[in-house]
């Protein structure tokens, strides 16, 4: 007999609220000053693009993680989850380095050190409880989820009022990332902090990461109305181990870079628009390929500038309801990063395989790789059979059971009590 697939089911903000609340009295003996929540998010099209100054297309998921938080009067920084209650890390923000902190505390803490670092000193020590029903390590930006409810907390808790506005949402977005490369050492391109912060219901964000734009022209707000068309949104957490991340993620970031250098250009964001420029792409691209030294590099580049053209193909087949080619797109995506970029696993690619095959119009892993989560794109309905067949697939084949959610474009970052 199979197992039935498990679907996690959002918790409300009123859950969310009680549930981070009555942890932080019981642990901290006080009430909190408030509770603040943040989203995980899934990328529609645009992977590995962020940290080449490219475009991607994130959704809020209606699954966030709260925050309790109670400004302190000295510089300590005590932490608790609902994962493990009975375990409340304390760390001084005075003198704290970089990657001063170890485990989960390092992306909380991180924040409070990165505002500070930032000038922002009216940052003080803090008690903090986290509830969370973003899956962790799953590739749906868990650790975004915790460092952006902990940025709006202290944004508001120290009277800044960057989370106020858009644009002023930039600056928790920019702790919220240091936190997470410098103290926490995962490294991220920004991506998953700016969906968890500037996602609106029902649209997808479309992230413009080049550096020389500002707040107020990096982004537009794509209409993303999936019941509307008839269609859902599976996400399928494959479980698959993590292997290597840190270092491979790392790697793929670095040869963008050496490209770059030898291509003569900024970032491969320059390459790509000269590619989308030209009169024959095809050659154009060719033509990039051909002054690259080897393989490898050619192969991760090749997914870098395809993918940029991608994510502007799938914004327009969506609009038009072209939901046909937008599937292809998202199919064209995982096979480049398949082959070309190489980061996903085999779970990954058996997921996205089953979706197909039942009918999903098109299927690819998000996030960073190595592991963590698949969406497919089903007809109203399907979601449920379609996870199970994956399910099914994987017990066939000896994997984990994965889980599955349905990614609903939510909201972004807000106070909640
Ligand atoms: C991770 C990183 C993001 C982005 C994706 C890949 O999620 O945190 O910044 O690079 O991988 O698109």
């Amino acid at each position: 007999m199979m197992t039935t697939v498990q679907f996690i089911e959002p918790i409300s903000s009123r859950e969310g609220v009680a549930q981070a609340s009555v942890l932080f009295v019981d642990t901290f003996g006080k009430a909190p000053a408030g509770v603040w929540a943040a989203p995980g998010r899934v990328n529609l099209i645009g992977e590995h693009t962020d940290y080449n100054a490219g475009l991607c297309l994130p959704i809020a998921l209606p699954h966030r993680t709260f925050v309790a938080l109670r400004p302190r009067e000295d510089s300590m920084v005590r932490l608790v989850s609902s994962m493990n209650p009975d375990d409340v890390t304390t760390n001084d923000l005075a003198g704290l380095r970089a990657r001063g902190v170890e485990g989960w505390s390092a992306y909380p803490a991180g924040v409070a050190w990165a505002l500070r670092q930032a000038g922002y000193d009216g940052v003080q020590g803090f008690d903090a409880a986290f509830v969370s029903c973003v899956p962790l390590g799953s590739g749906l930006s868990s650790s975004a989820a915790m460092t952006c409810s902990t940025a709006l907390a202290l944004d508001d808790v120290a009277g800044l009022g960057f989370g106020a506005s858009d644009a002023g949402r930039v600056t928790l977005i920019n702790a919220a990332m240091t936190a997470e490369n410098d103290m926490a050492g995962a490294s991220t391109g920004g991506l998953d902090q700016n969906a968890s912060m500037r996602c609106t219901p029902g649209h997808a964000l479309l992230l413009d990461c080049r550096p020389e734009l500002t707040a107020l022209n990096n982004v537009s707000q794509q209409p993303f109305d999936l019941a509307g068309r008839g269609l859902e949104l599976l996400v399928v957490d494959t479980q698959a181990p993590h292997q290597l991340n840190d270092g491979q993620y790392a790697q793929r970031r670095t040869t963008c870079e050496q490209a770059a250098r030898i291509l003569g250009v900024r970032n491969l964001r320059v390459s790509a628009d000269a590619v989308a420029a030209a009169q024959d792409q095809r050659q154009a691209l060719a033509a990039v390929l051909g002054a690259l030294p080897d393989e490898t590099m050619r192969k991760r580049v090749r997914h870098v500038i395809t993918e940029i053209d991608r994510v502007r193909q799938f914004v327009d087949a969506f609009a038009r309801g072209d939901i046909a080619e937008a599937g292809r797109l998202f199919n064209a995506s995982h096979d480049s990063l398949a082959k070309d970029y190489e980061v996903t696993v085999p779970e990954l690619d058996v997921a996205v395989d089953v979706a197909r095959h039942r009918g999903a119009y098109g299927a690819r892993m998000t996030g960073g790789g190595f592991g963590g989560s698949i969406i497919a794109l089903v007809d109203a309905g399907r979601s449920r059979e379609v996870a199970q067949a994956i399910a099914d697939e994987f017990a066939r084949q000896g994997f984990h059971a994965p889980r599955a959610l349905a990614a609903v474009a939510s909201a972004s970052a807000s106070k909640e009590a």
